[in-house]
């Protein structure tokens, strides 16, 4: 049988979610693709952390190049974060015709253009489906599944961290800064919090929700960001009398004026389906003209989720692979389109 190498940039969270999969659901996994999946080498920063995982024959190692130029591996997970050193890793691993993985919104929202063209260019896939709301499908559906429609909203509860804080903070009373350790102790968090607390996080995925969804180009100077620093236990408090529940949303529309985006903490009332949406889960609605209201619904983060999603992308990278078709699924076929300024 077909065997296929993979290398991972990045062990933390979503990489051991990666792996525990990979090892655990390999026999079903080879199934479903017809070939095995074998991690071959794991880029980190530091080769003496005690990661409470024993890898296997799968090596450590701290040189990028030992993933991005090796022949041998032609898939590359990028679960590392950040754009510096990702962007220039992710774009070098393209450049080299590797299919690529990528668990990373800051990432994609800033640079996405750049990288699809890069996958274009060199017939390489590059595939992001975790990088918006963990382990819920959404970047496939709005892009294949609800492709005939005329997207006309997309509106979500799009980061887990800050609607986990939010749910402890309304039944529980919790204080903001346990609540929010909770979160990073839990692995939901972003590596510095503030993205995720500031709503730059949910922006991101916003900017990138709408570009697919309107089929255009989202910029985050175009989605106006506020985070839930500012909600109070009185704020918390006098929503509750009003049967209000407040929530962190992201909102896109597609309007006569043009594209509006924005990122803010929403009074929902109780009745309303996204009231319900609790903890780190998330959800997603989607109005299209022919399909009419859809609705997403998952974890939105954590190792499992996460990884659930980034190891599906690594499936159907290998079933490209396997065919020779990679980089079909990456079009940079986008209109340009009036957006609305938000005084972002
Ligand atoms: P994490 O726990 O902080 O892990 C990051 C990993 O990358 C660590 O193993 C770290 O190495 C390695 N790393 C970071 N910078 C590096 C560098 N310059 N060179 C080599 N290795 C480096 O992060 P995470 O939570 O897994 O998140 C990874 C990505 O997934 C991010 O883009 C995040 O936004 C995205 N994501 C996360 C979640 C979630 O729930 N956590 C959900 C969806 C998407 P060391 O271990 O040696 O420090
Ligand atoms: N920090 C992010 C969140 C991870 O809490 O939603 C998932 O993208």
């Amino acid at each position: 049988a077909e065997h296929l190498q993979i290398g991972l940039l990045g062990f933390g969270t979503v990489g051991r979610g990666v792996y525990r999969i990979l090892t655990g659901n390999g026999e079903s996994v080879k199934q479903k693709i017809g070939a095995g999946v074998t991690i071959k080498k794991i880029l980190v920063r530091n080769m003496d952390k005690d990661r409470g995982i024993d890898v296997g024959p799968a090596k450590f190692t701290t040189r990028v190049e030992d993933i991005i130029d090796d022949p041998e591996i032609s898939i590359v997970v990028e679960v590392m974060g950040g754009t510096e050193p990702t962007l220039d890793y992710v774009s070098r691993a393209l450049q080299n015709g590797k299919s690529v993985v990528t668990a990373n919104k800051d990432m994609i929202a800033a640079h996405g253009k750049q990288l699809f063209e890069l996958s274009e260019a060199n017939n390489a896939d590059l595939l992001f489906e975790a990088s918006v709301a963990g382990g819920i499908p959404i970047i496939r559906p709005l892009k294949q599944c609800l492709a005939a429609n005329r997207i006309s909203q997309v509106i979500g509860i799009i980061n887990g961290t800050t609607n986990y804080m939010l749910t402890k903070m309304t039944e529980e009373g919790s204080d903001f800064d346990d609540v929010l350790r909770e979160a990073q102790a839990k692995g939901y968090a972003e590596a510095d919090p503030t993205a995720d607390i500031e709503g730059y996080d949910a922006a991101r995925k916003l900017a990138i929700l709408a570009s697919i969804a309107f089929n255009s180009r989202i910029g985050l100077d175009d989605v106006y960001v506020e985070g839930i620093t500012r909600i109070t236990a009185a704020d918390i408090a006098y929503a509750k009398e009003l049967n209000y529940t407040i929530k962190l949303l992201g909102i896109a529309k597609e309007t006569a004026d043009g594209i509006e985006a924005r990122v803010h903490p929403t009074l929902i009332p109780h009745h309303h389906p996204l009231a319900a949406v609790n903890d780190v889960y998330n959800a997603i609605f989607v109005t299209g003209d022919a399909v009419g209201d859809t609705m997403f619904y998952g974890q939105g983060a954590g190792e499992l989720p996460t990884a659930s999603a980034v190891t599906a992308d690594i499936m159907d990278a290998a079933r490209d692979l396997l065919r020779s078709v990679p980089g079909i699924i990456s079009c940079t076929c986008y209109e340009e389109k009036p957006v609305k300024d938000m005084g972002a």
